[in-house]
């Protein structure tokens, strides 16, 4: 049976208060929409088809080729956005699985379970329902004396005693396709003008077809983002379940409630998270890593057994057995090699600096490419600006850089070569000298002893 997801996204999100459109709003560093076709695609077979209209051109790109658009213009309702979707499924699908783009916590499984009963319902619908104390503005569930669905009645337009019903409608719904074309075009029009979703229950009930339901009983799950409050709700859940999934698979988090880990990250077994940690982006982090208290990991890559103490690195590579921090700053295109030491005050940008390489204090290496085992004196600074031209900086194998040496570039310092304490090094070294003064100087050649 070809079952195929819509989402509903063209809402104006009035309640949310904002310029973006509310599905772009990011929960855990991602979209909600993409939590909601994530899960519509794990419980279907056919490509997705999400409804747009408000903000349309910027979710259309944000969904690419991973869904089909369609427009809904003007927004007249859930029942109404999904007819918008009759002309591209009626001769395709078999079942039409819906949801509403708002809804970020509802897991695949729940949606697998109810397109399961459908499929063995001869009736219209199955649904989703919750019994919950706060009913949050939500559609209440009225069931006949035989315990059935017969319909939802919107919180706009209940009475006092319907008012008091605590079943409400999650807004997931799995319709038998040939029956739901026809009953969107009978939708009888609400007071505030719009065409519900929820009415084609009632539809149902009168042609005398089953409604099924399922109650959910994770409320967490039917978390619907219509404020900013209930998206931090949203995103306080899913930083839970992604902290726990990291758990399970063997990464410590001293304290999951202040450990702010996005979706998506990678993180290998006995890693140590420390709190006030922020992982975000497309990261990964290899095993055996101590990371924080208090660092910053954005978009970079991280190899097995590392120190990140502190420091904020943003679109770097890191490998083994790297160690780093208080306030190190990787900026984009860092790339520290194994075992490379980086101590406080220390930043890197565009640059490789070869393994084994120290920088202990106090430095600025920016347009460089470092070999292995250099030594970087405290307040060393690749001067890589001249007002117009980032220019490149060369520090060959075990060069050693004394404290306070300004490096304009470009420039290159060969092989085991040294520069005293405050040198100004504007001409290029060759191996195996010492330079000192300003502008520095060759003094002497060095032999291996005295090195
Ligand atoms: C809806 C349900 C309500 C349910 C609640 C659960 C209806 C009429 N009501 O109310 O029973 O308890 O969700 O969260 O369905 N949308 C469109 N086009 C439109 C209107 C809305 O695409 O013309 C989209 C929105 O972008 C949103 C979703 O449909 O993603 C739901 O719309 P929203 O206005 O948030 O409905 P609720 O008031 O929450
Ligand atoms: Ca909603």
């Amino acid at each position: 049976m070809k079952t195929t997801p819509v989402l509903l996204a063209a809402g104006l999100g009035t309640r949310m208060r904002s310029r973006t459109p509310k599905v772009l709003h990011p929960v855990c560093g991602q979209p909600m929409l993409a939590y909601s076709l994530m899960a519509a695609r794990q419980a279907s077979t056919e490509t997705p088809v999400v409804v747009i209209g408000h903000g349309a051109e910027t979710v259309r790109t944000w969904v690419g080729d991973s869904a089909r658009c369609v427009l809904q213009n003007p927004p007249l309702g859930t029942g109404h956005a999904v007819l918008q979707a009759e002309e591209l499924l009626r001769s395709e699908a078999d079942l039409v699985l819906v949801t509403y783009a708002d809804m970020p916590l509802l897991r695949p499984e729940t949606l697998q379970q109810m397109v399961e009963i459908q499929k063995q319902n001869p009736g219209a619908i199955t649904l989703l329902t919750v019994k919950a104390p706060d009913p949050r503005g939500f559609g209440r569930v009225l069931r006949g004396k035989d315990g059935k669905v017969e319909a939802i009645v919107e919180e706009a337009a209940a009475t006092p005693e319907q008012l008091s019903i605590h079943e409400l409608n999650v807004g997931a719904y799995c319709f038998r396709a040939d029956w739901l074309w026809d009953a969107l075009h009978r939708l009888p029009v609400s007071k505030k003008g719009e065409y519900y979703l929820t009415d084609t229950v009632a539809l149902a009930v009168e042609d005398g077809l089953a409604v099924e339901s399922i109650v959910c009983t994770d409320l967490d799950e039917t978390i619907g983002i219509n404020t900013r409050v209930h998206l931090a709700e949203a995103e306080a859940v899913t930083r839970r379940r992604i902290n726990s999934a990291h758990m399970l698979a063997g990464v410590t988090i001293l304290d999951p409630n202040a450990t702010y880990i996005h979706a998506g990250v990678t993180i290998g077994q006995d890693t140590v998270i420390l709190p006030n940690s922020y992982i975000e982006g497309k990261t990964s982090i290899g095993e055996g890593c101590v990371v924080g208290p208090e660092t910053i990991i954005r978009d970079s890559s991280i190899g097995n057994d590392c120190k990140l103490f502190k420091s904020v690195v943003e679109s770097a590579v890191v490998e083994d057995k790297v160690d780093m921090g208080p306030f190190a700053h990787l900026r984009k295109g860092a790339h520290l090699c194994r075992g490379v030491h980086l101590g406080n005050f220390g930043e890197v940008k565009d640059s490789t600096l070869g393994p084994g390489t120290k920088m202990g204090h106090f430095s600025y290496i920016g347009n460089a490419t470092i070999g292995r085992d250099v030594n970087i004196g405290a307040g060393t600074i690749t001067c890589n600006y001249d007002g117009v031209h980032k220019n490149p900086t060369v520090l060959e194998d075990e060069v050693f850089i004394g404290s306070d040496t300004m490096l304009v570039a470009p420039v290159k310092i060969g092989k085991r070569s040294r520069t005293g304490a405050g040198a100004v090094v504007t001409k290029d070294v060759p191996e195996d000298t010492l330079v000192v003064g300003v502008p520095a100087r060759p003094i002497k050649k060095l032999n291996s002893d005295q090195k």
